[in-house]
Formats: C-alpha cells, sequence, structure tokens
C-alpha cells in the first residue's frame, strides 16, 4: 500500500518536473529557500545551518574592518535588496569614492561570475577584495584572525563549522559565501502570479508591460533569474579609458578583449525598484532614466549589443510614454518584500546572541 502511494506521488512530481520550461537549476532554485540541498555551491564549502549563522554574524560584523567602523552590509543593506542606494560609495576606510556602484546581492549562488565585469570567479575568493581594499574595508588579514579568536564565541563557531581549532581568513570566506548563498528572492507578485494557476492575476498595465518586456528586455534579462549571466554593452558611453586598470572598460579589464569593451554583466531586475541608483557607476537615478536611456540614449561604439541595432541600423528600444509607464509596472511586480524582511538575514547583533 504504502509503495504504491509513493509511486503516486514520484508519477505526480516527475509530471509537474515535464511540464516545466525552465532549467533544473531554475526549477530548484525556486522551490524553497530553506531546501538549501538546492543551492549551488563549491564541493569545498558545502552549506550548513551553522555555517550560514556565521557567515551572517560575520557579514554584519564591524570588526572586519580596519576602523571597527564598517561591516559588509554597509554597503550592502538588506532593506535595499543588500545594495546601498548610493551611485558611488565613499563609505570605505580612505573615504575615497569607489569605482563601481554596489550591486544588489540576489540569486548570487547561480552567477558564475561576479562582480560587474565577472573578475571574480566565485563567492570564497571575491570576499579578499572588500575585506582588504584599501578604499573599502582595508583589514589586515592576520589581524582580523587576531580580533575574532577573542570576539563572541567566533573561536568555537568556527570549529563547529569547519573543524578547525584557529580561524584562517581562508574559513572566514567561506563562511561568508555560504550566507550570501543563501539571500535568495523568488516570493515577488511576478513568482505569485506564476504559482497562483490563475487565482492571482497581473493587473492590466503590469500585463501590457510584460508583454514588451518579454519583447524587448528579455533577451538580456533572461528567464526567472531576469539575467543571462553574460556581459552586454548596453550603450552607456561611446568611448573607453585606456589603461590597464580602468574598470569603466568592463568586461575587457579582464579577457584583455577589444570586443568586450564597455560589456558589463546583466544585472538582474529582481527587486529593481528599489536598488536605485543604476548602472554600474550609479549614472541613473530612477527607472524612467533607465529607459529614457534604452528610448534615446543608446551610444553607438564597435562593442554595442547586436540587440541594440535594428535593421536599418538605428540604435536603441523606441519606448514611448505608456511603454515606459506599463514597463514600471511590470519592474515593480518584481519587488519581493519577503526578501527585504525576513529575519533570517538580517542583523543578528540587534537580537541577542
Ligand atoms: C564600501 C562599500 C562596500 C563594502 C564595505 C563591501 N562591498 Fe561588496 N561591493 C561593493 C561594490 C562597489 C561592489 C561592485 C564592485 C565591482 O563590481 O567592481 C561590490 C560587489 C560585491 C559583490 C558582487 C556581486 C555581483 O553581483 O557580482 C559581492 C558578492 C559583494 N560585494 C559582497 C561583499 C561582502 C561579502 C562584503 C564584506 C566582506 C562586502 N561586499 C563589502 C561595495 C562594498
Ligand atoms: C543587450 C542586452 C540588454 C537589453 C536588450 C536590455 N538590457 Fe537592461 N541592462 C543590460 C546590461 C548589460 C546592464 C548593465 C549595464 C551597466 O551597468 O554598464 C543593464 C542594466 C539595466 C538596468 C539597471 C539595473 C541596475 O541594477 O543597475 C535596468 C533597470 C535595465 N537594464 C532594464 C532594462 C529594460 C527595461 C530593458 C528593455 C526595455 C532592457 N534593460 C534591455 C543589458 C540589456
Amino acid at each position: 500500500m504504502k509503495e504504491i502511494f509513493f509511486y503516486i506521488i514520484a508519477v505526480l512530481l516527475l509530471g509537474q518536473l515535464a511540464c516545466q520550461k525552465q532549467s533544473v537549476s531554475e526549477q530548484q532554485a525556486f522551490s524553497s529557500v530553506y531546501w538549501a540541498d538546492s543551492i549551488p555551491y563549491p564541493e569545498r564549502n558545502p552549506i550548513s545551518q551553522e555555517g550560514v549563522e556565521l557567515g551572517r554574524m560575520l557579514f554584519y560584523d564591524p570588526a572586519l574592518s580596519a576602523k571597527d567602523n564598517l561591516s559588509c552590509a554597509s554597503c550592502h543593506m538588506q532593506h535595499i535588496a543588500f545594495t546601498d542606494g548610493l551611485a558611488l560609495s565613499n563609505r570605505g576606510n580612505s573615504g575615497k569614492a569607489l569605482k563601481r556602484h554596489s550591486p544588489a546581492l540576489i540569486n548570487l549562488a547561480w552567477h558564475e561570475g561576479l562582480f560587474w565585469d565577472g573578475g571574480a570567479k566565485n563567492l570564497e575568493s571575491l570576499t579578499f577584495a572588500p575585506l582588504t581594499h584599501p578604499d573599502e574595508m582595508a583589514i589586515d588579514l592576520p589581524e582580523l584572525v587576531k580580533k575574532l579568536e577573542d570576539r563572541y564565541d567566533y573561536r568555537a563557531r568556527f570549529k563547529q563549522v569547519f573543524k578547525v581549532d584557529t580561524i584562517h581568513a581562508a574559513f572566514i570566506a567561506r563562511a561568508l559565501a555560504q550566507f550570501q548563498r543563501t539571500l535568495i528572492s523568488d516570493n515577488a507578485k511576478y513568482d505569485q502570479v506564476l504559482k497562483s494557476d490563475g487565482q492571482l492575476q497581473f493587473t492590466e498595465l503590469e500585463l501590457r508591460g510584460e508583454v514588451l518586456f518579454e519583447e524587448k528586455c528579455s533577451n538580456c534579462h533572461s528567464g526567472l533569474f531576469f539575467t543571462d549571466f553574460d556581459y552586454h554593452n548596453n550603450g552607456l558611453d561611446s568611448t573607453f579609458p585606456e589603461g590597464p586598470e580602468e574598470v569603466a572598460q568592463g568586461r575587457a579589464r579582464i579577457t584583455l578583449n577589444a570586443e568586450d569593451l564597455g560589456r558589463f554583466k546583466t544585472p538582474t531586475l529582481r527587486n529593481v525598484a528599489l536598488t536605485a541608483p543604476y548602472m554600474h557607476d550609479g549614472r541613473f537615478s530612477d527607472l524612467e532614466a533607465v529607459l529614457e536611456h534604452y528610448n534615446s540614449g543608446v551610444q553607438r561604439s564597435p562593442s554595442l549589443d547586436k540587440l541594440l541595432i535594428d535593421e536599418h541600423g538605428n540604435v536603441g528600444i523606441p519606448l514611448n510614454k505608456d511603454d515606459k509607464q506599463a514597463l514600471i509596472a511590470f519592474l515593480n511586480t518584481l519587488t519581493d518584500s519577503s526578501f527585504l524582511t525576513n529575519p533570517m538575514w538580517s542583523n543578528p547583533f540587534n537580537q541577542d546572541l
């Protein structure tokens, strides 16, 4: 009897999987935040509950900065989808403005390249950049390890998670990566409409926006992640600075290939209503300005994405006033208030530890 029951469940589940259009990884991603087994991770750093909790403490702990005044969360704040609301932050140790806008941290476990130009390959190695950069946290790693040895119950927590007697910078990075892999946004109105089987509907305006979006935007901002994880030049600039470390070169800084000049990672549009200002340098202060860019501001250059050039050689994506209003209504359906308020990702030091 029991076997038959399981058989029926299995057939139902398989049937459901076969009906889905999404890829397996998307399917798993959006099944549940708590289903940790489905979040991709590198073999050397499996996700555990304790590891995520330790990562959360580190993410919010100002001890990670040279002057004890800055945590990861200073530039990645939950209520605005883990970005900071500034075009170019000057909150770092030196007080100098950074060269790039702080991106939202959403569904990062699925990103193959990190940073606007894909300059980091995984969340573990990425961590050392903000930690040690003189314009960010500017911490000396051995110094940081020493600080943490005597702080809270870090030593016991590192031992529990990584089975080590002494804290090491590599494990700080691993715990932070575990926490960040759980930052999954999959419960916006958009998702609820998809999952509701017709119970919940888009408004007429949102629906018009969705149709426009599918037609004009989803080639790059694609699928349930609203990004193709690839690099494109969407026409912000017509010329690019020369020199080996010029961040405005975009992907070309990493590949040294002229075709990649001005190409940046397609940002996700989940929670985009809250993540202003926009683009890699935060040059646009609202969504109207972004849409006006696509409508009339696209600049020509040899690396401009072909999708932004029509068959007559015109550049840009023509959008009238009604189109813009509909697109913005649709983009607003990507706001996931549970992501912005879930206590799982909030500052643990505001609660009794
Ligand atoms: C002073 C502000 C600041 C601090 C502090 C900071 N970041 Fe960032 N973060 C940024 C900026 C700016 C970028 C974009 C850099 C780039 O792409 O070149 C970024 C990018 C990232 C990314 C890449 C996201 C993506 O979509 O590719 C991750 C992940 C990240 N930071 C995590 C962290 C962690 C973990 C910490 C703490 C150890 C931290 N950040 C501290 C400003 C900051
Ligand atoms: C050719 C690929 C491509 C197309 C088509 C495209 N985008 Fe983008 N979009 C990008 C890239 C790449 C960026 C980041 C560019 C940068 O920062 O240098 C971006 C940035 C954005 C941003 C800023 C997000 C942020 O977090 O800063 C918004 C909003 C946006 N696009 C909306 C749209 C909409 C709406 C459409 C359709 C009208 C569209 N895009 C069409 C590639 C594309």
